[in-house]
């Protein structure tokens, strides 16, 4: 058998924890299957004396990663602190400096430092492993940058936050208030450190920043991403949702179109009958089009310790094997600049929630406005109007429109609003069919 593989590992909250769980726990089996033994030597995190659920008495400690990193006993590091800058930013780069490959799971570092870290471990022969960065468990680096290396791809999209999906499940299931399933998805492990990056997509924007530059050879660029988060879905739109045969689920999409590659991260309405509209809880799913396979949809948990901590076990084993892959699998100076799709022009239905002054020619109004801009509607509906009616004498009335472009939709809802016909701000929700 080979010597062994030396492992420092930078974290020791959910994911870190969790991961000394498995190689600990399966070592002898996982040493087997890397034809070397994989051995953690030392560790780091913030507080020496807290208790995590594991025996850290063999290991070097370290307050300081990236001195961990520069540990000549550790070969390869395990980072799996989280932050886009400071400690972990510091760590990966000391290990890199020094030929040594990374294994992360931080997809708010890699989409704000991507290109340079790759370029970084290119200049010194070795490599970053991201597995466990987009979508838990799933295995879906592996696929894109590995498995369908033969393929065009033309569209990625899905579920890519456990948190969100969690929430959204209960609320709509259970009738759960949103902060009641946050704080379920935080003492689950689900949420991340500082749960804005979940609910308000930026944590989706990250990994389909990611996803984008595998699928598409593209450099990671996460400004391009418009994003929206579910903060403003109200149990009033789940409701309607659900009348008019739809989810609301946080789809991060990721296209070619002929205005460039559009990125988008927003709730969206999906048909109750589709495979994404039945992705329940923390799972997530990821869906890839291209030529020739065609469409591959991976569903698997999302987030948590154990689906996470596999996620990097099995990129610590493929780099143990000796199964290095360039970071973003094309040499970091291939990767192109994204031409960028502006939101304006992306195209689709959309639901609509106004909140209208109840008095005569209201509904007039907003008919017009929308006509005047060739939008067909599909359907409106004032529900309940006696019941819906708000202190400020106002109703809820929903639109269903067919296809149009977001700019259309942005004008109208705007013109709306000047005629004073509202009461609060709308709610827009972007319908795939
Ligand atoms: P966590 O439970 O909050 O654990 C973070 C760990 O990092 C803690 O042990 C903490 O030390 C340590 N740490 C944080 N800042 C540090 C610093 N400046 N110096 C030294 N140690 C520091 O986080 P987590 O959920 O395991 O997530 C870790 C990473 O995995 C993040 O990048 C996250 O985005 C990613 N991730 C998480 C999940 C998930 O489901 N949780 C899934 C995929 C990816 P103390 O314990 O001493 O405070
Ligand atoms: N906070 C993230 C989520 C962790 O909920 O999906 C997994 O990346």
């Amino acid at each position: 058998m080979a010597k062994p593989l030396k492992v420092g590992i930078a974290g020791l909250g959910t994911v870190g924890a969790a991961t000394i769980r498995i190689l600990v726990g399966a070592h002898n089996e996982l040493s087997a299957r890397a034809g070397r033994s994989i051995e953690i030597v030392a560790v780091s995190a913030r507080s020496k004396g807290k208790d995590r659920g594991v025996d850290l008495g063999a290991y070097r400690w370290y307050d300081d990663a990236a001195e961990m990193a520069r540990d000549p006993g550790v070969e390869l590091l395990v980072e799996v602190m989280g932050g886009s800058e400071g400690m972990a930013k510091a760590a990966i780069e000391a290990a890199l400096a020094l030929g040594k490959p990374v294994v992360t799971a931080n997809k708010a570092l890699l989409a704000a430092h991507g290109p340079a870290l790759a370029a970084l471990a290119e200049r010194n022969n070795t490599t970053i492993a991201f597995e466990a960065a987009v979508a838990g468990g799933i295995p879906v680096i592996k696929a894109l940058r590995e498995a369908l290396v033969g393929n065009k791809v033309t569209r990625v999209s899905g579920i890519m936050n456990g948190t969100c999906n969690y929430i959204l499940s209960r609320m709509e299931a259970e009738g759960l208030d949103f902060a009641q399933c946050l704080k379920a998805a935080q003492e689950l492990g689900y949420a991340e450190a500082d749960p804005t990056f979940d609910v308000e997509g930026f944590d989706t924007a990250h990994k389909l920043a990611l996803l984008t530059a595998l699928a598409f050879g593209t450099e990671v660029d996460s400004d391009a991403v418009y994003v929206e988060g579910i903060s403003g879905v109200t149990p009033l739109d789940l409701e309607m949702a659900e009348e008019l045969g739809f989810r609301i689920k946080l789809l991060g999409v990721a296209e070619r179109t002929a205005a460039g590659i559009e990125q988008r991260v927003h709730p969206t309405f999906v048909s109750r009958q589709s495979q994404l509209a039945n992705v329940m809880g923390v799972t997530n799913a990821v869906a890839i089009e291209a030529e020739p396979v065609g469409t591959i949809t991976l569903v698997g948990p999302g987030a948590g310790g154990g689906a996470t901590a596999s996620a990097v076990v099995g990129d610590i084993v493929d780099l143990a094997r000796g199964n290095a892959v360039t970071t973003f699998g094309r040499p970091s100076q291939v990767l192109e600049k994204p031409i960028r799709a502006p939101m304006q022009r992306h195209e689709g239905g959309y639901y609509i929630r106004l909140q209208v002054l109840d008095r005569p020619g209201a509904a007039a109004i907003i008919a017009s406005r929308m006509a005047e801009r060739g939008i067909s509607l599909e359907s409106i509906l004032q529900k309940g109007r006696e019941a819906r009616r708000n202190a400020n004498g106002s109703v809820p009335v929903i639109l269903i429109t067919y296809a149009t472009t977001e700019l259309l939709i942005r004008n109208a809802v705007a013109a709306i609003a000047e005629d004073g016909v509202l009461d609060g701000t709308p709610q827009v929700i972007r319908i795939e069919r």
